[in-house]
C-alpha cells in the first residue's frame, strides 16, 4: 500500500464530506425545510430523503474518482468494486437528531485497506458544529487541522462515559438495565445520539469513554481510527475488535476496567458483548 494512495483518499474524503454538508444544510435552511421520513427496522429507526440523497452524492463522487474501490453505505448497501480499498459511509449518523434539529449528527467516511483488513483513514464531519475530524493511520488525529488527544483520566469513577441504544425495544430494555447499574459507578452518562460523534468526543477529550452494542461498520469505523490516532483505545467486549456485538472506546487508561464491567453487565442482562 502506497502512503500517497491513502493521502489521496483522505483528501477526497474531506471534499466529499464538505459536499455532503452543503447538501444537508441546503435542505434545512430557509422556509423550504421539508423532510420526507420513512421507517426501517422499527418505528424508532428513521431515514429521510436527505440521508438517501447524501449517500448517492458520496457514492457518485467516490465512483468517479476511484472507479475500482469498493463502496458500502448504510442506505444502499454494497455498490461493488474489486480494488484493494473499501469506503464505508454513513451519509447521516444521528438521523433522529437530524430530523428533530437536535445538534448532533455527522457525515462519516472510513477507508479500509482490504489486504490488511484495517481502516487506513477516516473523516467525521459534525454538521451542526461545523467541525471536521480526521485521521490517517500513523499520522495522528485532528479537528479542523488541530491535533487532538484523549483525556488522562485513569479513574472510572471519575469518568464521563457515553453510550447509545439500538432500535429494537427488547435490545433497549437490556441496554437500559446495563446503564442503570453503570451510572452509580461513573462520573456521569451521556447519550448524544450519533455514534461517530461519541467516538470523536472520546478522541478530543470531551468524553473519557464510550460503549455501545449493536453498531454497524458505518457507525464506528471512521470514529474508531480517530480515537486510536488520538492516543485512545478501541475494542470489542469479548472480541478483540469492535463490531456488531460491542464497541468500546476510551482514553486507554480506563479501558480494561470499563471493558470488564461492560462485559459482565451485558452477560447479567442478556445483552450482546
Ligand atoms: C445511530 C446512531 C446512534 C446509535 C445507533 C445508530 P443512525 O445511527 O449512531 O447514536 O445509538 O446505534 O444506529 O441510525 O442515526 O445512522
Ligand atoms: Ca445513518
Amino acid at each position: 500500500m502506497q502512503e500517497n494512495e491513502v493521502a489521496t483518499r483522505l483528501e477526497a474524503a474531506r471534499a466529499y464530506a464538505r459536499q455532503a454538508q452543503e447538501l444537508i444544510v441546503s435542505r434545512i435552511s430557509g422556509p423550504a425545510r421539508s423532510l420526507s421520513v420513512d421507517t426501517k427496522t422499527s418505528i424508532t429507526d428513521m431515514v429521510t430523503d436527505v440521508d438517501r440523497a447524501v449517500e448517492k452524492l458520496l457514492v457518485a463522487g467516490i465512483r468517479e474518482d476511484f472507479p475500482q474501490d469498493r463502496i458500502v453505505g448504510e442506505e444502499f448497501g454494497d455498490d461493488g468494486g474489486d480494488g484493494p480499498f473499501a469506503w464505508v459511509v454513513d451519509p447521516i449518523d444521528g438521523t433522529t437528531n437530524f430530523i428533530y434539529g437536535f445538534p448532533a449528527y455527522a457525515v462519516s467516511i472510513a477507508v479500509r485497506d482490504l489486504s490488511q483488513d484495517a481502516t487506513v483513514c477516516g473523516v467525521v464531519l459534525d454538521v451542526p458544529r461545523d467541525r471536521l475530524y480526521e485521521a490517517a493511520r500513523g499520522m495522528g488525529a485532528f479537528v479542523d487541522g488541530r491535533r487532538i488527544s484523549v483525556t488522562g483520566q485513569s479513574r472510572l469513577s471519575e469518568s464521563l462515559v457515553a453510550t447509545g441504544f439500538g432500535y429494537a425495544a427488547e435490545v433497549r430494555r437490556a441496554q437500559g438495565a446495563m446503564v442503570s447499574e453503570l451510572l452509580p459507578l461513573v462520573r456521569d452518562i451521556r447519550r448524544a445520539g450519533a455514534a461517530s460523534l461519541d467516538l470523536c468526543m472520546v478522541a478530543c477529550g470531551e468524553l473519557d469513554g464510550y460503549y455501545e452494542s449493536g453498531l454497524w461498520p458505518w457507525d464506528f469505523m471512521a470514529g474508531a481510527i480517530i480515537v486510536e490516532e488520538a492516543g485512545g483505545k478501541v475494542s470489542g467486549g469479548l472480541e478483540p475488535t469492535p463490531g456488531a456485538a460491542m464497541t468500546i472506546a476510551t482514553n486507554g487508561a480506563i479501558h480494561d476496567e470499563l471493558r470488564h464491567l461492560v462485559v459482565s453487565l451485558a452477560a447479567r442482562h442478556g445483552s450482546k458483548s
